[in-house]
């Protein structure tokens, strides 16, 4: 093991988010444009060098392996890459192996992620409505996530449910999400939308509903007892007394979280982005490819860590879209 990472404001780097291709069997309007362009094959890390690269991040602290998108689950052979990372888990280097998805192919690879460690999935999912899922992804269909949540819970991964917060979509699905969730024995985290992508036709205020809204609302069915627990992500929980669920709020519009951020990003081109709000990047690719020793590589992670800025400036509070990034989620994973 080397030293630790440690940005400019003395926080811990140990959660690394990776981007495994930005290619998605969805196109989410919050997201996405429907006519995307997606980066050459040719531009991609490879599966082997997505290993090298994680198992360097993983040999300098990183704790935390969240394998995103796009969609993960649609890469090409991705149960190698994931199958490749279980000896790091088995070494107890790190804690967690875990993906974000859209739930569309989990079904056929629940299973195996399984075997290959991963214990816990988070699943982006706003609304339980056929017709409704099919607007908000536009190319998805409900049914599909089901199956894959069902096969997940089956192979005994335990499921979290990520719902953006959308004014006039989802407000009126608040308590059915909720009691739909507390069923199946789910957690569920909300997420307030923020202003990513070409937003074309897209309004983000519109769209925005403030998670101190969604809560008071909350509040008169439910009481909430806020808990101190923190799973490493940016997440602030409550507990619903009345069902004993727990439901995660991540609120980078009315909350900022940044000052306890932990995490960088990685691309699947190798990029490695400092702040999913910044423009703030360092390549890795061609350190990767400089040399079979990872002293190179090494060197451009420090350097790039001690970039990592402050926070993101999202803002809508003047009745505008302020810090808006023209990068799409799918670049990031989110
Ligand atoms: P847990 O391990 O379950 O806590 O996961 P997590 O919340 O770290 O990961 P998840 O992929 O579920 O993240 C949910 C969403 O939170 C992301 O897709 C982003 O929309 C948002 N998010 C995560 N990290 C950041 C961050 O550093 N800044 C901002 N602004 N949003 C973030
Ligand atoms: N604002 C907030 N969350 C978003 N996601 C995608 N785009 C946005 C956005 N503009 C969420 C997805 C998924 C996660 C990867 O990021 O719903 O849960
Ligand atoms: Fe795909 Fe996720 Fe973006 Fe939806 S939010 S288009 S599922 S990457």
């Amino acid at each position: 093991m080397t030293a630790p990472l440690i940005d400019p404001f003395a926080r811990a780097i140990d959660y690394l988010r990776v981007s495994v291709t930005d290619r998605c069997d969805f196109r989410c309007v919050y997201c996405m444009s429907e006519d995307m362009t997606f980066l050459p094959k040719k531009d991609l890390l490879t599966l082997e060098e997505l290993d090298r690269m994680c198992s360097t991040f993983v040999n300098m602290g990183v704790k935390k392996l969240r394998i995103t998108g796009g969609e993960p689950l649609v890469r090409r052979n991705i149960m190698t890459f994931f199958n490749s990372m279980t000896r790091h888990l088995e070494s107890g280097a790190l804690s967690e192996l875990t993906l974000t998805t859209n739930g569309s192919q989990l079904h056929r690879y629940a299973d195996d992620l399984y075997a290959a460690g991963v214990r816990r999935v988070n699943i982006s999912l706003d609304t339980l409505d056929d017709e409704k899922f099919a607007k908000i992804t536009r190319w998805g269909r409900l049914a599909n996530v089901i199956r894959g949540i069902d096969a997940a819970q089956k192979a005994g991964i335990r499921v979290k449910i990520n719902a953006v917060a959308l004014k006039g979509f989802n407000e009126s699905e608040l308590f059915t999400i909720t009691e739909w969730c507390a069923e199946r024995d789910m957690d569920l985290t909300w997420i307030e939308v923020m202003p990513m992508g070409d937003l074309g036709n897209e309004d983000r205020l519109d769209q925005y509903w403030a998670l101190s809204d969604l809560r008071k609302k909350l509040a008169e069915q439910y009481t909430l007892t806020e808990l101190t627990e923190r799973t490493g992500g940016p997440a602030r929980y409550m507990r619903l007394e009345e069902s004993g669920q727990k439901m995660g709020f991540i609120t980078p519009l009315t909350h900022n979280f940044c000052e306890s951020c932990n995490r960088v990003r990685l691309t699947c081109t190798g990029e490695l982005y400092m702040c999913l709000g910044q423009e703030d990047v360092a390549d890795l690719r061609a350190p990767l490819r400089a040399s079979e020793s990872n002293e190179v590589l090494e060197n451009a992670i420090r350097k790039a860590i001690a970039l990592k800025p402050k926070g993101h400036d999202f803002d809508y509070s003047r009745q505008q879209v302020d810090g808006q990034m023209t990068r799409h989620m799918s670049h990031t994973g989110g």
